[in-house]
């Protein structure tokens, strides 16, 4: 497949292209419909007791004065659910986790108690009364340590535990890659931490329960980004029907993997609910959500590259140590539990790669969730984009040249890497050398040459990624046995209105828009005439959701075939009313004509009145005009892009500005591109607060030092630029449509770009790497030769 640069923005290259989001009116007038605008008849409020400490033995929990303050409907501890057999629940990666800690709290924040209340005041008031009897155990913070024979051990819940060991885990061929490391000429080393670092959506996490003892049905409203796998899980362990647990996530404000977990606090309220037979809703305040919900990253990385002398890339190695925290909640496809990290190889036609990861436990939150990004890709891209700038720097060659010499060629897709993985499609060079065009890469490296001459400090830095999106396939993929698989239904009424049902769901990606323009270009109804349905488990086909930008590659797609599948039936129907064989009609969108003679047609508005109408159809054909599919991709789809960042460097004070950023991404077919825009502005944006401002730290005796706005900082449009952004097209030869995701491509390849900016803005101080995130005051270490804190 070969890149084409369109002309200009505005091409449409799915009908529609450019039209505006069709969920906006609700949002702009204040009507979204989030979980916490959901006011119950006799609902209850839940509120978590949680703990101070990082790892502390629980001797006893007093409820006595909660349960006597006014308004308190129940008080539960651990050793209550553990009567019922509640108090631990399952996580995504096959681990447990507590639901209330029964005998130790394993990190600061942990759930320990809840209180039921008539309101959220008088459940957090009776949090306080709550007496909780702590002996305090030491702490494993530091990961480096968690393996030290005498580290306390942190999961003596699980049998014969004697360690911090969560999992190893290699990918490559070892031996290969050593003796290639062997013969090279010039081999260069780095080690790179990716810190801990958190999702923080706008809308925190929460939900409302509502038990109905007469029909036995339980509803969840919750904040879920995979309400039909939450639901499974739910019906494992409380043991009720499927048919008799309906998830439904109404509007929710932003998710970006923070929302896939089961959390706690979800099963706490079912529980309160069936206790209380009231509706009980839950949610957590921003602290909480900071404190104790899926971080992300927390990679401490040795990345090497060998290479020739003249820069051909010949090989990468990689040691990982991975922290996933007090419980693995990692969610990640079963077979693969460093996420899809394999694509550590980057964009580059290599000769061996090997890597080789250990993860353990430590007292702090659990997690390790794919935050914008496909699963581990985030911490990849970062390693191989840093170590390649590191090799640039050793053998004195401008980071584009490298670059250039050695990514994969467009006649080698689709490309095996060395780590097995098949990349579908892809043209890079267009794609690196668009971003270059647009940014005046030789004109800014002039005005970098004058500026160090002048002592200015000014930075350029280049990344080139690969993202692999659209988990499935189903053969090699899935979360608890669930395959990755999503349905699509599409009904056709009789006046030629549409209704398309998803199984994937929305945290504000537009996909109300962008499905039905899916359905518009296919049959040719308006996207205004179609409804798109999602985040209902009673209304939507079974799917396991949306995270890791797999809505358009894997739902994208089976919106697309269904809706051909029912052009198929409005194809037979047409044949019948146009009174000619099926292979004389002509599809020309929204309506078929026969061969020839375009006058004689009918559209698809006047095929679905006759499908539901009076009257015989061509035979075998049933009335109606609907369809519905369960698409299981054959591989992932796998978008790439170039960025370059701009940043100076106060010499005075260290503060890093990002002057410039050209982010060229190619995401194949694109369906709307201004909502492209709109993900890339946001991942860009990411992107920065990574690089420069956000870590979930944690102090010696494991508080975490991340639990507020005020510490665990975030961009906003003051600490970003305009940005600038442009695309080349390489389609996927498999997806239906072309298209791949484009979701998290933005917060994959910008924290590189801008780290390689930062560092080669210091190149005057003999800095090769400093770790992110790129304060003021670690700039200012690195400028006096201090190496970063651990
Ligand atoms: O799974 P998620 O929705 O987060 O990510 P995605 O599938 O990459 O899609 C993000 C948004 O961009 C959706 O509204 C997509 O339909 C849209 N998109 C697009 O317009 N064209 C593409 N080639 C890919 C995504």
């Amino acid at each position: 497949m070969t890149a084409t640069l369109p002309e200009n923005n505005d091409q449409k290259p799915v009908g529609h292209g450019r039209m505006l989001r069709k969920e906006d009116p609700r949002f702009i007038r204040g009507r979204g419909r989030f979980v916490d605008d959901l006011q119950l008849p006799g609902m209850l409020h839940l509120a978590i007791l949680r703990s101070p400490f990082a790892h502390a033995r629980i001797l006893s929990v007093d409820t006595t004065a909660a349960e006597a303050y006014p308004k308190v409907k129940a008080v539960v501890t651990g050793a209550m659910l553990a009567e019922q057999n509640l108090a631990w629940m399952p996580t995504l990666s096959n681990d447990v986790q507590a639901v209330l800690a029964t005998d130790k709290v394993r990190f600061q924040g942990q759930e320990v108690a809840f209180v039921v209340a008539e309101d959220r005041y008088a459940a957090r008031d009776a949090l306080e009364l709550i007496d909780v009897e702590y002996e305090p155990l030491d702490p494993v913070i530091d990961v480096r340590k968690a393996l030290d024979p005498n580290a306390p051990v942190i999961r003596d819940d699980l049998d014969g535990k004697a360690d911090n060991h969560c999992f190893d885990w290699e990918t490559g061929d070892e031996a290969e890659t050593d003796r290639v490391f062997d013969e090279a000429d010039v081999v260069v080393s780095q080690d790179i931490v990716y810190p801990r670092v958190h999702p923080a959506p706008m809308e925190t996490c929460g939900c409302v329960a509502d038990y109905d003892r007469i029909d036995g049905k339980l509803t969840l409203w919750s904040t879920s980004q995979a309400p039909h796998a939450h639901r499974t899980v739910y019906a494992l362990v409380s043991g009720l029907p499927e048919h008799k647990i309906r998830v439904v996530s109404p509007d929710i404000g932003g998710g970006f993997g923070n929302k896939v977990p089961i959390y706690p606090g979800y099963v706490c309220s079912i529980v309160a609910s069936l206790v209380t037979g009231k509706p009980v809703k839950w949610m957590e305040d921003r602290s909480e959500n900071l404190i104790s919900t899926g971080f992300a990253r927390d990679y401490v990385m040795r990345g090497e590259i060998a290479a020739t002398q003249d820069g051909r890339i010949l090989a990468i190695r990689t040691n990982v140590l991975a922290d996933h925290g007090a419980f693995n909640g990692t969610a990640a496809p079963v077979k693969y539990p460093a996420g899809f990290f394999g694509v550590f190889t980057g964009s580059y036609d290599l000769e061996a790669a090997y890597c080789k990861m250990t993860a353990v436990y430590t007292n702090k939150a659990p997690g390790g969730v794919a935050y914008a990004c496909s699963f581990r890709i985030t911490e990849a891209v970062y390693l191989v984009e840093r170590i390649v700038d590191c090799l640039a720097d050793a053998l004195g060659m401008d980071p584009v040249e490298l670059r250039l010499r050695n990514l994969i060629r467009p006649e080698q897709f689709p490309y095996t890497t060395k780590t097995g993985w098949v990349y579908d499609s892809g043209d890079y060079e267009p794609t690196l050398r668009e971003a270059m065009r647009i940014a005046g890469y030789d004109e800014l490296r002039r005005e970098q040459k004058q500026k160090r001459e002048n002592g200015e400090l000014m930075g350029i830095g280049v990344s080139f990624f690969t993202e692999a999106v659209g988990a499935g396939p189903r053969k090699d993929m899935d979360i608890l046995g669930l395959g990755m698989a999503d349905g699509a239904e599409l009904r056709v009424h009789p006046t030629g209105k549409a209704v398309v049902r998803l199984s994937v769901q929305s945290q504000g990606q537009g996909h109300e828009t962008t499905f039905a323009q899916i359905v518009a270009e296919e049959i040719g109804i308006p996207p205004a005439d179609i409804e798109v349905v999602h985040g209902d488990t009673d209304q939507t086909p079974f799917g396991l959701g949306t995270y890791g930008s797999r809505s358009t590659p894997v739902s994208g797609a089976a919106v697309a075939l269904v809706t051909r599948k029912v052009r198929d039936k409005a194809r037979i129907i047409a044949s019948g009313m146009l009174e000619v064989s099926v292979a004389d009609l002509e599809w020309e969108k929204g309506s078929f004509h026969v061969a020839g003679d375009p006058e004689k047609a009918v559209t698809i508005q006047e095929i679905a009145m006759r499908a539901h109408g009076a009257g015989d159809l061509p035979e075998g054909i049933e009335g109606g005009l609907e369809a519905q599919i369960c698409y299981n991709p054959s591989n992932l789809t796998y978008p790439h892009g170039a960025y370059i960042c701009v940043v100076d460097i106060d010499p005075g004070t260290a503060q890093v500005k990002v002057r410039r950023f050209v982010a060229v991404d190619d995401c194949g077919t694109r369906i709307n591109p201004m909502i492209i825009e709109g993900q890339v502005h946001g991942g860009l944006t990411d992107g920065v607060g990574m690089a420069l401002m956000e870590i979930i730290a944690f102090d010696e005796e494991g508080n975490c030092l991340g639990g507020s706005l005020m510490d665990y900082l975030i961009p906003t449009a003051l600490e970003v630029p305009d940005w600038e952004t442009g695309f080349t097209v390489t389609p996927s030869p498999h997806h239906p449509i072309g298209a791949k995701g484009v979701g998290e491509s933005a917060t994959v390849g910008s924290p590189p770009a801008i780290v390689n900016a930062v560092v080669d803005a210091l190149k005057p101080f003999g800095i090769r790497h400093a770790d992110m995130p790129l304060t003021p005051s670690r700039v200012w270490d690195a400028m006096q030769g201090r190496p970063t804190p651990p």
